[in-house]
Parts: C-alpha cells; structure tokens; sequence
C-alpha cells in the first residue's frame, strides 16, 4: 500500500506524531510519500499566524510539493489547530490538489486547549467532502503530550486501522 503522509507543523508537535505514523506504517510494509508542508513567507508571531489562518490566507508553499495523489491508497493529512481553524499551509494545499476523489483519506489535528477543535474539524471535513475523499477516520492529540509514546499509541490506535 502507497501512503502519502502530508502536514504542516511550526513548532514540532504535529511533526512528532506524523514521525511515529511513518515509523509504524513503515514497518507493515508500507511505501510512503512524507511531506512536510512549508510557506515561502512563514510568520513567526503569534498574533500573525494567528490572522493569516483567521482570514483563511492560502500562502505560496516553498520546495517540491507533490499535489498529485494519484498513485496513493491512502492519504493522512495533519495540522495544527490555529485560530479555530487548520493551518493556512494546508488550506494552501488542498485549493491545489489533485485526485482526492474516492481516495481514502485520514485527518488529524494537535491542539493547545481544544477550543475550536469541533469547528475545525466540521470544516476540513466538508473541504475533503466537497472534493469526493472517503474520510476513513480522525483524531486529535494534545500538543503537549505527543512526547509520550503511549499517547500516540492510544490515541492513533483505531485511526490506522483500515
Ligand atoms: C497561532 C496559533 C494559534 C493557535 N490556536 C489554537 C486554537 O484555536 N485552539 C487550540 O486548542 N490550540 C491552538 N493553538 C495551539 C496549537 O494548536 C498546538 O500547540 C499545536 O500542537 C501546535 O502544533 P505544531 O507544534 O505542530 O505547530 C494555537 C497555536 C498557535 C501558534
């Protein structure tokens, strides 16, 4: 199976969790397309960060971006939870997409407190939706925990199990 493993992180955590996705995927033999989203111009202040995934701003992405999903089975996609909402990067990258239609698709967000978490979550869905993906499952982690091994194993327990 072909796994396409796309996310944003700024400070490491969504990073970590999709370190451990990799690492277990890997070993039941799946090949992987690991791709960490990036803006040209990523701000690094709070409140900016903040505005630009308020207002919903889809930000130039820097480096090789694969925006093709053709050639996967399965795609996880991963941000942290900004302002009530995913990260601008991955707003970016899915106005660019390509052949999400019928592909299984799995979602997670690391968050601070929560607050807005179900918001976010209704959004991407109905994004992922709108575009024909089969949503098999998703979760979300603690940003603060996701050093824990046992966390992740918890937590992303029935999200992989297809
Ligand atoms: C600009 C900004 C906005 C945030 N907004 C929220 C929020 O609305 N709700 C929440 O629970 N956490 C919020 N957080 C906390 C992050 O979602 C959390 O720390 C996340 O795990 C960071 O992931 P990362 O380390 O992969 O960047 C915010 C963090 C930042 C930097």
């Amino acid at each position: 199976m072909k796994v396409a493993l796309i996310f944003y992180s700024f400070s490491g955590n969504t990073q970590r969790v999709f370190e451990y996705l990799k690492e277990v995927l890997l070993s039941r033999g799946c090949s992987l397309g690991f791709l960490r989203l990036k803006p040209e111009n990523e701000p690094k202040s709070f409140f900016k960060q903040g505005f630009s995934a308020f207002t919903k701003e889809k930000p130039k992405l820097k480096g090789e971006v694969f925006y093709d999903l053709k050639d996967f089975d399965y795609i996880i996609l991963g941000t942290p939870l900004w302002a009530f909402t995913f990260s601008p990067a991955l707003r970016s990258y899915l106005e660019k997409v390509k052949n999400l239609k019928n592909k299984r698709v799995s979602f997670l967000f690391t968050y601070g407190s929560g607050a807005g978490l179900s918001k976010a979550i209704r959004e991407l869905k109905s994004i992922l939706e709108e575009k024909s993906a089969q949503i098999k499952s998703f979760a979300s982690l603690e940003g603060k925990k996701v050093k824990e091994r046992s966390y992740l194993e918890e937590k992303l327990k029935d999200f992989l199990r297809l």
